[in-house]
């Protein structure tokens, strides 16, 4: 029978459910939206005027749904009672011990969010996997319900993988190029995965709305990613041979995209790719194709990430190499400590990467980023605790803006492409630098020749020096 959903509620409120969750309450002024997590300061960050993740857009829609049809709230359990429909948003890190560490994913959040389901429920839910999880997961979790529900109850599980990327992921969410709803071909699998869809129909034409298995929907989120992922590792790969050759990778790689079989873009190369999902899911995918007995599939993914790791030291050690060899007791500025423009999420970014190499050679750093705080700045460079901070910290300084960052710098490292760097005052920088000032364009985004022109060395990406 068709069930009609009036109740949802979203378990973990981060960069996924928490702005995926607060579309469908503005899209949906019929369904009441609770979005819960067991972080209180998160949650209060959420009811506040000062969210707790920036995205462009997420204002506008929190604020128009908050306290009508949204809520946020560390009442767990009462938003699942009332439920008709649960999304599973939470974290799902790769494991840092046992057996898979460095590689299978952690889902120890996920199946104790799945266990407090199934002992709170007193009715039958449809629980929806959104956290990109590996294959077969939603088969774990249906196992875990069953084993552990009330009489009567019954769970129909959905894979949803959410495909927001962050930084665009209000426009993401109001008009997605698919979603992708996974479900068992059973009955009571299709009326659960009809229910949902009929979720997502208020705003998403029912063309977009795919509906496939179970497991070609976990798969579809991992492959999505990786082959992403392989874009960049692919054109950061050409951008070495354009280096040492003379050719441009810009310039290759629009003449590449021109191609309508490969579409032009996802193909910037870059100081290497960031984020918490593209290396997370392919070092899952080498993990399922290892355990699938399928070693030359887990090197050609595996060789995806190892390039990637090339490409953020082979840029660290140019401008060790561009500065003389050694960057010992120098000033270099990093701009940009976020993994993308428009968020403040550092997860994976290749700034703490970058700025790692440059600490090693014991140069004195300072940093201006837009949105990420001082506090995450230094979790990232402790590994949130795990490294002393102390021996950094005489070789750190964390500024205000672009301009502080550059002040006498030696060396000004562009890691993140933040739109604000296009414009800064770069007469007034160089003013202030030392000679020789070099400028190190991780991001092919500056203006090469007008920096030039007002006289700095500019190193960037993917370019031969003889240009
Ligand atoms: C990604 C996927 O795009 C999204 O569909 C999925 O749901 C989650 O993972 P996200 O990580 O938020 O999204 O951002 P994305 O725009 O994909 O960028 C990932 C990294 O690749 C960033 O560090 C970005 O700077 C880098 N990148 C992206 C490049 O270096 N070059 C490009 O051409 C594109
Ligand atoms: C290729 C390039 O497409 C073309 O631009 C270039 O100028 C010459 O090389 P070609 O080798 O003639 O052209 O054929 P193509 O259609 O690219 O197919 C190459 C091989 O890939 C074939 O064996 C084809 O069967 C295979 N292929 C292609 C697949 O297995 N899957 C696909 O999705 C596409
Ligand atoms: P993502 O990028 O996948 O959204 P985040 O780390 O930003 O990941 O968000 C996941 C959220 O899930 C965190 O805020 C975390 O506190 C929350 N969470 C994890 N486990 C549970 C649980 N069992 N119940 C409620 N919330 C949880």
């Amino acid at each position: 029978a068709p069930i009609t959903v009036k109740k949802i509620c979203c378990i973990g409120a981060g960069y996924v459910g928490g702005p995926t969750c607060a579309v469908i309450a503005l899209k949906c002024p019929n369904i009441q939206v609770t979005i819960v997590d067991l972080n209180q300061a998160r949650i209060d960050a959420w009811n506040s005027d000062n969210l707790p993740i920036y995205e462009p857009g997420l204002d506008d829609v929190v604020k128009a749904a908050r306290g009508k049809n949204l809520f946020f709230s560390t009442d767990v359990d009462k938003a699942i009672a009332e439920a008709d429909l649960i999304f599973v948003s939470v974290n799902t890190p790769t494991k840092k011990t046992g057996i898979g560490a460095g590689f299978a994913a952690d889902l120890n959040y996920l199946q104790l969010a799945t266990r407090r389901i199934a002992e709170v429920s007193n009715s039958s839910k449809i629980v929806v996997e959104k956290s990109t999880v590996p294959c077969r997961t939603a088969e774990s979790m249906r196992t875990i319900l069953e084993a552990n529900s009330k009489p009567g109850c019954t769970f129909d599980i959905l894979s949803n993988p959410e495909f927001l990327a962050e930084g665009t992921a209000i426009a993401d969410l109001f008009a997605p190029d698919r979603v992708l709803i996974g479900s068992l071909q059973t009955q009571s699998g299709l009326d659960a995965c009809e229910a949902l869809m009929s979720v997502y129909s208020n705003w998403v034409p029912r063309e977009r709305i795919l509906t496939v298995g179970l497991w070609s929907s976990e798969l579809s989120k991992l492959a999505a990613n990786a082959m992403l992922a392989q874009r960049i590792s692919s054109v950061n790969a050409l951008s070495a041979i354009c280096e040492a050759t003379g050719a441009n990778i810009d310039e290759v790689a629009y003449a590449v995209g021109k191609d309508s079989r490969m579409g032009s873009k996802f193909l910037k190369a870059s100081v290497g790719f960031g984020g918490s999902c593209f290396q997370k899911d392919i070092l899952n995918l080498v993990y399922l194709s290892e355990s699938l007995h399928l070693p030359e599939v887990a090197r050609y993914w595996r060789a995806v990430v190892e390039m990637n790791e090339h490409q953020k030291s082979r840029f660290a050690r140019k401008v060790v190499d561009t500065l003389f060899n050694t960057i010992t007791g120098k000033k270099i500025a990093i701009l940009g400590w976020a993994f993308k423009k428009d968020t403040g999420d550092t997860r994976e970014s290749p700034a703490i990467t970058i700025a790692n190499h440059f600490l090693s050679e014991k140069a004195r750093i300072t940093v201006y980023d837009p949105q990420v705080t001082e506090s995450q700045i230094w979790l990232d460079l402790t590994d949130y605790g795990a490294i002393p901070a102390e021996p950094i910290k005489p070789h750190m300084t964390i500024c205000e803006s672009a301009l502080e960052a550059c002040h006498n710098a030696e060396a000004i490292v562009i890691c993140t492409e933040w739109d604000e760097f296009k414009t800064l005052d770069w007469a007034k920088i160089y003013a202030n630098c030392p000679r020789p000032a070099f400028v190190f364009d991780g991001r092919l985004m500056l203006d090469r020749k007008a920096l030039q022109k007002i006289g700095f060395s500019v190193v960037t990406i993917g370019t031969g020096d003889r240009v």
